[in-house]
């Protein structure tokens, strides 16, 4: 039996990975969080003294890690060469790193394989920026999930103000729409709405409202639930 497949894309921020894991729950699907392996090929990089603006040093880079996810508790945990980097990933300068690795075709060519192969053997809810439009083009239900600019950094720097990181709204609200135009005008793979994704617009609304508004539209697109 063939598995099933739910798209979430959407800019940074717009809560995607939050109503993807807790609507997994649910449905007893897995979340599968693909920035997460952006972030480790940046993380990689930065480790390794590689800018994360330079093409052909990343594209060699992929030769020497390996990154896998497993799950514990249902929570997406991200390995590093065996590492556990699912927290050192969750840093501004990762963000950043992951949107210009982001670019590069070699590192895109060899995520999207692994994206689609946890796909073959799993019911999954996927987030990213290429899912529906790449990644999984026949999925059974795509969501374009997104908010006004400015909450969705607000509710950025709220959450690294909780985890205790000394940051500031502006730097958050500027990082946030340099990392809108970085991902939507790439030349592979930018991040558009695909045709036939079901637009979902948060702003104003709560977290439950958010969720039951994708719910929704997953619900009567799967037809199940
Ligand atoms: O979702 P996130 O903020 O963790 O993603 C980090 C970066 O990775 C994002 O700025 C763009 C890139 N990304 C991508 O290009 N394609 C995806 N499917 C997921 C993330």
């Amino acid at each position: 039996m063939s598995t099933k497949k739910i798209a979430i894309d959407g800019p940074a921020g717009a809560g995607k990975s939050t109503i993807a894991k807790r609507l997994a729950a649910k449905l007893g699907y897995i979340y599968v969080d693909t920035g997460a392996m952006y972030r480790a090929v940046a993380l990689s990089c930065i480790r390794a003294g590689i800018s994360t603006d330079d093409e052909a040093g990343v594209t060699a880079q992929l030769k020497n890690i390996s990154i896998d996810i497993a799950y514990e508790g249902g929570m997406q945990q991200i390995f590093l060469c065996g590492e556990n980097v699912s927290e050192s990933i969750r840093t501004p300068e990762v963000s950043m790193g992951a949107s210009n690795v982001s670019r590069f075709l070699g590192v895109r060519e060899m995520l999207v394989n692994y994206q689609r192969k946890i796909a073959e053997k799993h019911n999954v809810i996927m987030d990213g920026r290429d899912i529906a439009t790449k990644v999984l083009p026949d999925a059974d239900a795509a969501v374009f999930l997104t908010a006004d600019v400015k909450e969705r950094a607000k509710r950025r720097y709220d959450e690294l103000i909780l985890k205790g990181d000394n940051v500031n709204f502006d730097d958050v609200l500027e990082d946030m729409k340099r990392r809108d135009k970085n991902d939507s005008t790439r030349a592979n793979s930018p991040l558009v709405k695909a045709e036939n994704a079901v637009l979902a617009d948060t702003t104003g609304k709560t977290l439950d409202e958010s969720e039951a508004l994708v719910f929704n539209i997953i619900r009567e697109k799967v037809g199940e639930f």
